[in-house]
């Protein structure tokens, strides 16, 4: 079981604009390799609060990775996990994109009650260390975990994130958003490097594993 947290940032380490909102900053490198992280990817996490910025989660495009996952007898399009503290989410509006993409979506959320409008499946969502062995029953072997930074947070305090891939996106945004929160303190762990390259367009790749 591999999670794998998926950001762009700025050179500042921002993931949103200084006023909030939607982050749409990284550029055809980045969504190249978003859409490759998505394709080698089981399900989908993301925080209700991308959701609400942006009312819709990320698809893949790319033909070559779409028939790859069919070739493999794999969805087109992963699941999203939405993960929210409360049944159903709040503030969450019937005709945002997010409910006719087509990808499976599934609530995670400690106060699970099924059925839930919208949403195909409702799991109650552990504790954090009994999060991938939970997940790992329902099939789902490599989740990429879309942000954003509270739940990212959340996660690698916990040290139940495996890997990080980052595209630094070469602007300077300034801002309170840091791609961590940051009374983040404590963080576990040290990280070692798989990958690092450019994206092209001043975008470079960072990719690392937990070590240890
Ligand atoms: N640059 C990038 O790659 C990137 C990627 C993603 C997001 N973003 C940006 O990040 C911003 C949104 O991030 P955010 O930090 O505000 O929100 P977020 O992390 O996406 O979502 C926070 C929400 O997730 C749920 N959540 C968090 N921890 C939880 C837990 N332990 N258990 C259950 N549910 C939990 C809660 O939902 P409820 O409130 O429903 O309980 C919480 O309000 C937007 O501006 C977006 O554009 C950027």
């Amino acid at each position: 079981m591999t999670i794998r947290l998926v950001l762009a940032v700025s050179l500042d380490g921002r993931l949103a604009p200084p006023q909030g909102g939607p982050a749409r900053f990284g550029g055809a490198g980045d969504r190249r390799a978003l859409e490759e992280a998505l394709a080698w990817a089981d399900g989908c996490l993301m925080g209700a609060g991308s959701l609400r910025a942006h009312h819709s989660s990320c698809l893949i495009h790319g033909a070559d990775l779409l028939a790859q996952r069919v070739a493999a007898g794999r969805c087109p399009q992963p699941p999203v996990l939405l993960l929210s503290r409360q049944c159903p989410p709040p503030d969450l509006e019937p005709h945002w994109p997010f409910w006719r993409q087509p990808f499976a979506r599934w609530l995670l959320t400690p106060a699970a009650r099924a059925p839930t409008p919208g949403f195909d499946r409702v799991l109650p969502l552990p504790p954090w260390p009994q999060l991938a062995p939970g997940l790992a029953a329902q099939g789902l072997e490599r989740l990429v975990l879309l942000g954003g930074a509270d739940l990212a947070g959340a996660m690698l305090a916990a040290a139940v994130v495996d890997e990080l891939q980052l595209t630094v996106c070469p602007l300077l945004l300034g801002g309170r958003h840091t791609w961590l929160p940051p009374q983040l303190t404590d963080l576990p762990g040290r990280w070692e490097p798989v990958d690092q390259r450019s994206l092209g367009g001043g975008e470079l790749l960072l990719h690392y594993r937990r070590s240890g």
